[in-house]
Formats: C-alpha cells, sequence, structure tokens
C-alpha cells in the first residue's frame, strides 16, 4: 500500500498526456489527492521517487494524468487551474509536460518529437483560463510561452537520444485548437500558412497558468498524424491513428522524459528547477498555494 501523504517539497512535476499514463520505471512513494480552491486535479499526484545522481536521497517527482486516469476528460474539461494549483502547493517550479500532436509539416513525421517554442492561442476563451479576477489584477509576459532556460535542457537531453527510432525538432510553434472536434481543411492550411508546426488541445490554457504561478514550464511533443492538411484519401486524423502511434512509440517518450528527469536531478540545476530566475514576476503567485 503506497502512502498517501509526502511531507518532502517536491520541485519537478511531469504533467503525462493521450498515451503517457504511467513512468513505470520510477519507485512509488506516495499517491495524494489533493483539493484546491479550483476543486480537484485531473487525477491523483503520484510521488516517484528518482534516484539522485549527486546524493543518497532520491529526488521526487511529481506525476499527474492531465486527461485523468482513465482518460474520461476531454481536453475543454481539464480542470488546469486545480492541476496547477495542486503541483504548486506541493513546491513544483517545474513542469515537463507531455502532449501528443498534429503535425502541420511534412518534415515532422508522425513519431518524430517537437520542443516547441512558440504557441497560437485557437481555445474559444470557454476554459478557465486564469488565477487573476476576482480583484486580483495581474498581466504576466508570454512573449516566450516556454522556459527557455528550461528548454535548452530539454533539447539537449532529447539530442542525446536521436538515433534510428528517435527523431527531434528543435523549436517550433503548437497551434493551440479548442476541439474536442479536429480541424475542418480549411483551417489546417490556414495554420500552415501562420508558420505553424504541430497542432494540439492541451497546451493552453496550462502554459500561461504556470506562468501565472512563475512555475518554469515546457512542453514535449509527439507527432501521431498529418492533421487532415494533406488530403490523402483515408489519411486525415482520427482517434485510432493518434492512439496507434503513441502506444507503438509511447517507450521512446518514456525515455525522453526519463533522461530529462536524469538531467534535471543534477545538482547544478538546482536553481533552475526551483525556478528561482522566475520569483517576483508576478505579485500574486505566493497566494496561488
Ligand atoms: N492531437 C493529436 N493530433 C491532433 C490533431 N491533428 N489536431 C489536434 N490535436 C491533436
Amino acid at each position: 500500500d503506497v502512502p498517501t501523504t509526502y511531507d518532502a517539497p517536491v520541485h519537478i512535476a511531469v504533467i503525462g498526456g493521450t498515451g503517457l499514463q504511467h513512468l513505470p520505471s520510477f519507485t512509488h512513494a506516495a499517491t495524494l489527492h489533493p483539493t484546491t480552491p479550483w476543486g480537484p486535479p485531473s487525477s491523483p499526484i503520484s510521488i516517484l521517487h528518482h534516484p539522485s545522481p549527486t546524493t543518497s536521497s532520491p529526488i521526487p517527482i511529481a506525476f499527474l494524468s492531465r486527461h485523468g486516469p482513465h482518460h474520461s476528460l476531454a481536453p475543454h474539461e481539464i480542470p488546469s487551474r486545480a492541476n496547477i494549483a495542486a503541483l504548486r502547493s506541493l513546491g513544483v517550479r517545474t513542469i515537463i509536460a507531455f502532449s501528443a500532436v498534429g503535425s502541420l509539416q511534412e518534415h515532422i513525421r508522425p513519431r518524430d518529437f517537437v520542443v516547441p517554442d512558440q504557441i497560437i492561442d485557437r481555445t474559444k476563451g470557454i476554459r478557465p483560463f486564469t488565477f487573476f479576477e476576482g480583484g486580483m489584477v495581474g498581466h504576466v509576459g508570454f512573449g516566450d510561452p516556454f522556459d527557455t532556460a528550461l528548454g535548452a535542457v530539454v533539447r539537449r537531453c532529447g539530442h542525446s537520444l536521436v538515433g534510428e527510432d528517435i527523431q527531434l525538432h528543435d523549436g517550433g510553434t503548437i497551434v493551440c485548437m479548442e476541439g474536442p472536434q479536429f480541424s475542418t481543411r480549411a483551417e489546417s492550411h490556414m495554420y500552415r500558412a501562420w508558420g505553424g508546426s504541430v497542432i494540439n488541445m492541451s497546451a493552453l490554457p496550462e502554459a500561461k497558468l504556470a506562468r501565472e504561478a512563475e512555475m518554469a514550464y515546457q512542453m514535449i511533443c509527439m507527432a501521431t498524424d498529418y492533421d487532415c492538411w494533406k488530403g490523402e484519401v483515408g489519411e486525415d486524423v482520427n482517434v485510432e491513428m493518434v492512439m496507434g502511434h503513441m502506444r507503438a512509440n509511447g517507450e521512446n517518450a518514456r525515455r525522453f522524459v526519463g533522461a530529462v528527469l536524469d538531467e534535471l536531478s543534477k545538482e547544478e540545476h538546482g536553481e533552475l528547477v526551483r525556478a528561482k530566475h522566475l520569483e517576483m514576476q508576478t505579485k500574486f503567485a505566493g497566494g496561488i498555494t
């Protein structure tokens, strides 16, 4: 039986997406059921122990399943404010978020990984997207929606794995659409004309809320389809296509995330992992806990 409390602060979290529901190679130290002023998060939070490369005490990692333990939450139903607030209340300051994406570019092939550096917001404003309301006014910078220092570490880890069965694209623009329906062909062509690299339904509001909460956030994407812009008969994206590629390449996704956690567990990244560089960008983050 796994404990349901955990006393030490946890600085690093992984938010798993479609196809990345577990990280089985880590020791399961606790399962937490937090509540927040925004309700409960998508799933219980697993505390995983990662052996520290430099000390004898293990590094705790928080793992949250974005769509719920049984994938029962549609993108617009994900309680992102509760997810971010629950992680932050554990002490998390660094988030590695995983997402299956459609490719908007020929050279980004299904099963390739992308570490994006930009986002175009095509959500419809129906998801609660800010902590700043009810008399609390705040405006955070979002010119670089991902944390550049964290992104550099993630790309370096990804490149150390590149080989026959792992391809990685540095940078790129995610178009985050509302869903849950996939795009029309006209929309898909428009996103390509806008310079989009990949498309998903889950980068936002997660990335915005992480920025408001002064947490370093980087998404790792895995392409599962060419959306519908290629227009080849029978090749439009569907759920089986997304799940099939995620299942087939899930082990590589776990290897990538594992390599990033190995690197972030090193003491030299202590300042980055605790996101000291983001502190006091907002006057509010302390209130989120
Ligand atoms: N997730 C995976 N493939 C996708 C696509 N084509 N559009 C939106 N979200 C996706």
